[in-house]
């Protein structure tokens, strides 16, 4: 169907004419063309608050807050605003030999928010544009950071089930073998350590976890630039929580062999677990922090690497040198100042309306109606820190997580399963009757894939 400048009519707006065009020309992430158009997606028109509308006018709960990202609800009138002044003075300038407010007032408030201690802090930020761009960064940085401080390090800790992103270095430190077994001959050697949140290493997984990585730091930690870790929650793995202290084991072997230590908050950050950071709820304080997804309340692609001021000064020139120190990466869209103003205007939201405390009871409610699935035959384990939910769907024959989504649909709620583990992340401001929407349409979806208890 070409182009014209009429307006469509009804037909040529529904759904099913959408997903005709879509298919047609568009190659969708993450995503089997062959099932795609069975798999009836939604098309998206409009959204407001958690609610999203599709083209022919249903309303469903978005209830995994568009990939993770949404915080404060879509299109919340005071980003909108700032959003809109933003486009009306300042459109793009690179950071390339040049600055701009909202990229200096976002950094200035991202630093005043970082987590810290009395040994720690993160002082400086360097911008980049997608999750996967920031985990690029903290690699080489880290990479480039033992180099410049002695002796250059070429490995890297990862954990099994990790997931850190798509690009090539994110990839590298990844460690789920659906996503990332194809690539295996492109990419940069790691060590793979083994996760504190797999269940498949029985109830002591924390104290087997952290042998494995005393283990491999006795072995090899001299050549280790830096251990990659998501905080407390690998999210993609299907929500596999863990105990903090192995990030203070992680933390105290780090330290020990004078690797890095980077927590990967692209997830976790921004509230997703009822605290700002993991890191806060956890109390370690890494050496690298990645951010992204919710830092622009989901509005726009930007992301950032925090780091310390001992990583930043490894960088700066000095007398003797024989080469740059200079850090040789960049994206032309870098601090782009719309996603900074996004970001600034989500950033005071979330204090103003008291955005964290509302993601904490959030967590609390999700906690208090998901123990209603206790002795539910139909779920294997329900796994969750603070808003970042997983509900595990027991093994079932061919019906799966996939299908129980479906139908949630059909009642009002927009889920995504990661396997067999149906993922229930909303917007951190989700009010109580939108919770327990959600949780009946997960039950519904339960009773209509697997029949009633
Ligand atoms: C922990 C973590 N790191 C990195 C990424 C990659 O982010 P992006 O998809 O924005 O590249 C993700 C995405 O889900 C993630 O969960």
């Amino acid at each position: 169907m070409a182009q014209t400048d009429r307006p469509p009519s009804p037909a040529e707006s529904s759904s099913a004419a959408w997903t005709a065009r879509d298919e047609a020309v568009v190659w969708h992430p993450f995503t089997q063309h062959t099932t795609w158009a069975g798999d009836e997606p939604t098309v998206v028109a409009s959204a407001e608050g958690p609610w999203l509308t599709d083209v022919d006018g249903r309303r469903l709960l978005d209830g995994v807050s568009s990939l993770w990202t949404t915080t404060v609800g879509h299109c919340h009138p005071r980003v909108n605003e700032e959003v809109k002044r933003q486009l009306d003075t300042l459109d793009h300038a690179t950071f390339l030999g040049s600055t701009h407010r909202p990229g200096i007032e976002l950094s200035e408030m991202l630093v005043e928010r970082a987590p810290r201690s009395a040994e720690r802090s993160l002082e400086k930020v360097f911008y980049a544009g997608d999750g996967s761009s920031a985990v690029e960064v903290a690699l080489k940085m880290a990479y480039q950071f033992s180099a410049q401080s002695g002796r250059a390090r070429p490995d890297f800790v990862r954990l099994q089930h990790a997931y850190h992103g798509d690009t090539l270095g994110a990839v590298s430190v990844g460690g789920h073998d659906l996503f990332h077994s194809t690539y295996k001959p492109l990419l940069l050697t790691t060590v793979g350590a083994a996760s504190p949140g797999d269940r498949a290493n029985g109830p002591d997984r924390v104290a087997h976890a952290e042998a494995d990585l005393e283990r491999i730091m006795a072995e090899r930690g001299e050549d280790v630039c830096a251990i990659i870790v998501e905080p407390l929650m690998q999210g993609a793995a299907g929500m596999f929580d863990y105990d903090a202290s192995y990030l203070r084991t992680a933390r105290r072997l780090a330290d020990e062999h004078g690797a890095l230590l980077i927590f990967d908050e692209v997830a976790t950050g921004i509230g997703r677990t009822g605290s700002m950071w993991a890191a806060n709820r956890a109390g370690v304080v890494p050496d690298m922090l990645t951010l992204g997804k919710g830092v622009t309340a989901g509005y726009l692609p930007l992301s950032a690497v925090l780091t310390s001021q001992r990583v930043y000064d490894a960088f700066l020139a000095r007398p003797g040198d024989t080469g740059p120190r200079t850090f040789f990466h960049g994206h032309t869209y870098t601090a782009n100042p719309i996603c900074c103003a996004a970001a600034i205007a989500n950033l005071k939201v979330m204090e103003e309306e008291g955005v964290l405390d509302q993601a904490a009871a959030l967590g609390e409610r999700l906690g208090g109606l998901l123990d209603g699935f206790a002795g539910d035959d139909r779920v294997a384990e329900v796994r969750r820190v603070g808003t970042m939910t997983g509900v595990e769907v027991a093994d079932q024959g061919p019906r799966t997580g996939f299908d129980v989504c479906q139908a949630a649909r059909e009642h009002g709620v927009w889920l995504r399963p990661l396997g067999n583990t149906v993922i229930l992340m909303p917007p951190l401001n989700l009010g109580v009757s939108e919770t327990e929407l959600m949780i009946e349409a997960l039950a519904k979806g339960l009773d209509d894939v697997f029949g009633g208890r």
